[in-house]
């Protein structure tokens, strides 16, 4: 891989002289979804497929990038003392954006640079290739300037590019789970207090199955962006009735008794899934724990129902993958992850069951949706790495 990359590198850019191999990984959440902006729990973790960037200091202002996913394109050129999001840039508005935010926070980059990337997550997956090449960016830039800077805060660095640069409001479990990543485990983060811990995912005789559904997102930003302030609006009305900072501060006895708070059905809907989710995303750990996994898939299923029927936003292609995967036996739970409206759905397969369960769900998928979903087992790996 390697001696591709710095092979494409050298066709695009002339020669590899002082160029470097980078890989930022995607990630998975198992469960606590739509949690993160509300003050919740969640419980990612990175993959070993992610994004690889060959990366090399220019002398000039000049930025040229490349992605070896999207070679139509050829070389993106944008000048370092322009840095502004445009429609027509594409991705490169995320390493651009990154390079602006460590400008802001003082951390100023003052050379142009040549990258390429290549990518491994598939495009529009909901397994965060956004976040990745956030992360991979900010990674680079550490280590070509030298800034002192944690993994922990390049997490908050890209959150606050997407936020501010890219204008998606996403909270800050994708980026963590990439920055902060590490074999065998997810992460349990606090969102609240961004206090976290790793548990070991130990799965004996099953596998991480990841189902895409290859729905394009297209209105998922907007839809997140909507969901995030109907939240919003359900938290100030229960305000005025319950001291709390966040959705995360209430249990599900506290959210019932004050729900009546909250003017709007649509909006009861919303708040019930952000408490519940956190407060499951607690108890699947907790589980994780006391190795009950057989509970753990039963609170992923949870999940899924609650955003199905609360949060809404699953539709009919993750519903499918979710639903034909119970069906099928040594299936130890299955949910949508990530924001939704397309994207993936995550399973827990016995070894024995993964054939049956790609052949299965697979051939109603192609039925009933009229195109194929594609079909991943997935191990679980670290950070960022310099290769
Ligand atoms: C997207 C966002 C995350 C999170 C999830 C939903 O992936 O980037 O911050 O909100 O959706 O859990």
């Amino acid at each position: 891989m390697k001696e591709q990359l710095l092979q494409k590198f050298a066709e695009v850019f002339g020669g590899t002289d002082g160029a470097k191999v980078y890989f930022a990984p995607g990630r998975v959440n198992l469960i606590g979804e739509h949690t993160d902006y509300n003050g919740g729990h969640v419980f990612p973790c990175a993959l070993t497929i992610g994004t690889y960037g060959v990366a090399r200091k220019r002398e000039d202002k000049v930025l040229r990038f490349y992605s070896m996913n999207f070679d139509q394109l050829g070389v993106i050129e944008s000048d370092l003392d322009d840095l502004k999001p445009a429609k027509e840039a594409g991705w490169t508005n995320y390493p651009k954006g990154v390079i602006w935010a460590f400008g802001l926070k003082g951390m100023d980059v003052t050379n142009g640079m040549d990258l390429l990337l290549f990518g491994n997550i598939p495009n529009g997956s909901g397994l965060s290739s956004s976040a990745s090449v956030e992360v991979l960016t900010g990674f680079i830039l550490r280590d070509i300037y030298g800034f002192e800077v944690s993994n922990q805060e390049l997490a908050l660095i890209g959150q606050y590019s997407e936020n501010n640069f890219n204008g998606v409001n996403c909270g800050i479990m994708d980026q963590f789970a990439i920055a902060m990543g590490k074999k065998d485990n997810a992460i349990f983060l606090d969102t609240a207090t961004m206090e976290y811990e790793y548990a070991p995912i130990v799965l004996e005789g099953a596998k991480v199955v990841i189902s895409c559904s290859n729905k394009k997102r297209g209105l998922g930003d907007s839809k997140y962006n909507e969901r995030r302030s109907e939240c919003e609006t359900a938290l100030a009305e229960l305000q005025k009735v319950v001291d709390i900072k966040t959705l995360g501060d209430l249990s599900e006895e506290a959210f019932e008794a004050n729900k009546d708070a909250i003017k709007d059905p649509v909006r009861v809907k919303r708040a019930r899934h952000a408490v519940y989710e956190n407060q499951r995303t607690m108890k699947a750990v907790a589980a994780l724990k006391a190795n009950d996994i057989e509970e753990f898939g039963k609170l992923m299923n949870a999940s899924h129902v609650s955003l199905r029927d609360d949060y809404e936003v699953t539709g009919i292609e993750l519903d499918t993958l979710v639903e034909e995967a119970w069906k099928v036996d040594g299936v130890i739970g299955s949910r949508m992850t990530g924001a939704g409206f397309g994207g993936c759905t995550v399973s827990l397969v016995k070894d024995e069951a993964v054939e049956t369960f790609k052949e299965q769900v697979g051939k109603v998928y192609l039925d009933k949706i009229g195109y194929a979903a594609d079909f991943y087992v997935v191990e679980i790996g670290d950070g960022p790495v310099i290769l």
